[in-house]
């Protein structure tokens, strides 16, 4: 019998059989989303031996839920995915006019996911533009509910605009507006209480998986009391809540300041080799280029909304894009999450049979870890893993490939299944 995912004393509780909310999705949605469940199903089964089983409740939204019900987003699909807790999407098309970036925003900000969580793996034979892809392991948690993303704006000539414009010249005293005539305005609300439960996400996270580190990312330098507070709260945090577990960069300075270098390099080197995980900084422009080069010295990043958004693309693009990177987003303190394709719609070559089902599927692995089914999830991974080191791989991969048997998104996902 089905049941429904709970969450109770800071833990979700997972039936044997759970009721998981889909949306399906427009464009490619039709291909990859079948070519997924498939492999899903068949990892479970294998990982599971017939005790466990997802039951798929298919809701929907986009295009789809327009052409049938005239609504972008019909109030069952938010419900269900409130009742459900745990649920999973396609690519959503969005209409002109703008309804559906509210969507996806709206089912964000309804259920307060507040970390977009998108890990960065290479998988072994996946053509990428760097010298060692295989350096990569990373982590992104990247906050979803603050900073520019909050949509406080005001076009310059509306009389919003020159509300807050008289306001910060009259009242405030600003003096540093370029071109006060002709500037748009907009604002970056940073929080403590939003910095704080991003970053103890991402330090429990790594905690739970022994990971080495966890960087803050940020641009400090030049924003210090949005960007630069979100640093030190996250620092704060690190050495108040989870004293005794981590080694931070500001103890290695104090040690430094008072001792010298080669003390606190012993007491850092000390309190690694214990299992103590290294929390760091790193300012967002030096972090791009640095991932690039030393990949091998990040693992968790834990960064504000507009930072994750660049990093998360620039990071996926260096193992393999967007037809394979995988995303979640989570609050942690609620246990909603929906996990996604991170990839759009890709109309061109929806139908075909041709698009990469590789960032649902892993998006769909994402899901089993939440919801602890882990043993199904490496297999997911496993069996793509292997699918591509055979060479076996839809279009976007083999143009890239030498001696690469091109498949369809069918036929790549029964070579997974093959696989597992
Ligand atoms: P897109 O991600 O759909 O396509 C960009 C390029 O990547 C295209 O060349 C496409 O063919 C290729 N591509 C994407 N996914 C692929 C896959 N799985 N396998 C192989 N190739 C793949 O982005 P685009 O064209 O900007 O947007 C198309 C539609 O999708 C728009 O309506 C957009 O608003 C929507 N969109 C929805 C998102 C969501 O629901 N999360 C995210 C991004 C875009």
């Amino acid at each position: 019998m089905s049941q429904k995912i709970t969450f109770s004393n800071g833990k979700l509780q997972v039936p044997s059989n759970p009721v998981i909310p889909y949306i399906q999705g427009d464009g490619i949605g039709v291909d990859i989303w079948p070519a997924s469940q498939q492999v899903w199903d068949a990892a479970v089964e294998k990982a599971y031996k017939g005790e466990r089983k997802i039951e798929w409740k298919a809701v929907l939204a986009g295009e789809a839920a327009f052409i049938k019900t005239g609504e972008w987003m019909p109030a069952e699909t938010m419900q269900a995915f409130k009742d459900y807790l745990v649920g999973i999407k396609g690519p959503l098309t969005t209409p002109v006019g703008g309804g559906i970036r509210s969507l996806n925003v709206a089912l964000r900000q309804d259920l307060d996911l507040f970390v977009c969580l998108r890990p960065v793996n290479y998988f072994e034979g996946v053509p990428s533009p760097i010298k060692k892809p295989e350096l990569v392991d990373m982590c992104i948690f990247r906050e979803n509910t603050e900073d520019i993303y909050a949509g406080i704006e005001y076009m310059t000539g509306t009389p919003e605009n020159q509300k807050v414009k008289d306001f910060l010249i009259n009242e405030m005293g600003v003096k540093k507006i370029r071109f006060p005539e002709s500037s748009s305005i907009g604002i970056k609300p940073v929080s403590k209480d939003g910095s704080e439960r991003l970053v103890r996400a991402a330090i429990q996270y790594a905690l739970d998986r022994k990971l080495p580190s966890v960087t803050l990312v940020h641009k400090g330098n030049i924003m210090k009391f949005t960007e630069g507070a979100f640093k030190n709260w996250g620092y704060e945090l690190a050495e108040t809540e989870f004293a005794g577990k981590v080694f931070t960069w500001p103890t290695w300075e104090k040690i430094k300041k008072e001792k010298g270098e080669e003390a606190a390099n012993e007491v850092m080197k000390a309190a690694l080799a214990e299992g103590k995980i290294l929390i760091k900084d790193s300012i967002a422009d030096a972090f791009l280029q640095d991932s690039l080069l030393h990949s091998e010295q990040f693992s968790v990043i834990a960064t504000l909304n507009l930072n994750g958004d660049y990093i998360s693309d620039a990071l996926a693009a260096m193992v393999g894009g967007i037809g394979i990177a995988p995303g979640g987003n989570i609050n942690y303190n609620t246990g909603y999450a929906i996990f996604e394709a991170t990839h759009g719609t890709a109309p061109k070559i929806a139908g075909k049979n041709i698009a990469n089902p590789g960032s649902l599927l892993l998006s769909g692995a994402m899901l089993l870890d939440y919801i602890g089914w882990t043993e199904a999830a490496d297999l997911v991974r496993e069996a793509m893993g292997k699918a591509i080191i055979h060479k076996t791989v839809t279009q976007d991969f083999a143009q890239f490939m030498d001696g690469a048997t091109e498949l369809g998104t069918k036929e790549f996902s029964n070579e997974i299944v093959k696989q597992l």
